[in-house]
């Protein structure tokens, strides 16, 4: 079981690279299609994987692609599946596993997030496309009352729940808790909420004696809310983002890779490589697991057109090699530029 859990790691670890996050729900899909027009159905979800997936060259800046189910299934243009296709070019497929988000009883405005009865036996199913790694996503919301402490225990229980039988599947968990971006809440709050939130997860972890050198931590930066007057500027979203995963997680976990949850591509990018130049030892690899971060331009340059895909496909891989660049602190504004 381990030496399988070690292998992926090994292959998902990699200085230069990051984790494409193309996990998105039906529901989340059709949002983004109808950002540029077109109508959500089975085949344009899967022309808009196809676009991204099959972009020449991505194994370059990408090790692992998280999946979506319906994804798992289906095919590339050249009709091979797309974990197969992931595999065959270097790159860890995975899969989301949790059932999304549902109301929290007696505390309006949060939502726990659903599926961990049926966990075990979703993997037994999904283990025959082969994933190497799993992601399951819980959220917080920043708000006068909110995240509840209920909210933040149950959370921390499922999310090391989870991260146990994943690895009793010898499939390495990506846990991510997200405090979500919205609201006019200021940086030093997010970092209050965000400390809270990953001590909860990691005594959680440790309580359910989930082996953390086989388990990757997707954590939102500590940042400002989008509606939030001053917001931090680069530098400080940075220094107080390591600041605060050095005071809480374990050097042994091996690899953060983050999620953009609602920043630009840009400050998305930017954030990441000022953390590689704060010149702070980190004793862990920190890199990118972004969705809409990457994948953003390419939707807008692809428009559901055929004749569009290769300037679709550039777009997304500019943005892949910019986070790899970041990973190492070696990306600069001016790069943006054609
Ligand atoms: O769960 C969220 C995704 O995996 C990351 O997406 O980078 O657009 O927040 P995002």
């Amino acid at each position: 079981m381990t030496n399988q859990l070690k292998q992926t790691i090994k292959d998902m670890v990699v200085v230069g690279k990051g984790i494409l996050a193309a996990d998105e729900s039906a529901k989340t899909a059709a949002k983004r299609l109808a950002s540029i027009n077109i109508e959500s159905t089975e085949e344009t979800r899967r022309q808009y994987r196809n676009l991204i997936l099959t972009a020449p060259g991505m194994e370059e800046y990408i090790c692992g692609v998280i999946l979506f189910e319906e994804t798992l299934h289906q095919k590339s243009d050249s009709g091979i599946l797309f974990p197969e296709l992931l595999e065959k070019n270097g790159i860890v497929p995975g899969i989301k596993v949790d059932d999304g988000l549902a109301d929290l009883e007696g505390h309006p405005g949060e939502q726990y997030t659903k599926g961990i009865e049926t966990l075990g036996k979703k993997l037994e199913e999904y283990k025959k496309s082969k994933p190497g790694f799993a992601k399951w996503r819980a959220v917080y919301s920043i708000s006068e009352n909110a995240p509840s402490d209920m909210l933040i225990k149950r959370n921390a229980g499922d999310l090391a729940r989870y991260a146990k039988i994943c690895q009793e599947h010898s499939i390495v968990p990506i846990v991510e808790p997200e405090v979500l971006i919205d609201g006019n809440h200021s940086i030093e709050t997010c970092y209050k909420i965000t400390e809270k939130v990953q001590k909860a997860v990691f005594d959680a972890l440790k309580h359910e004696c989930v082996m953390l050198e086989y388990t990757i931590l997707k954590p939102s930066m500590v940042i400002s809310g989008k509606q939030a007057a001053n917001r931090a500027n680069v530098d400080e979203v940075a220094r107080q983002t390591i600041k605060c995963l050095k005071a809480n997680v374990p050097a042994e976990l091996p690899s953060i890779n983050f999620l953009s949850g609602g920043q630009t591509s840009q400050e998305a990018t930017a954030h990441l490589n000022r953390m590689h130049t704060l010149g702070e030892e980190l004793p862990w690899y920190v890199s990118f697991s972004y969705g809409r971060a990457l994948q953003d331009s390419a939707l807008k340059a692809w428009h559901g057109k055929k004749e569009n895909v290769e300037a679709g496909q550039n777009a997304f891989l500019k943005r892949a090699m910019l986070n790899s660049l970041a990973t190492k602190g070696e990306y600069s504004e001016d790069m943006e530029k054609d």
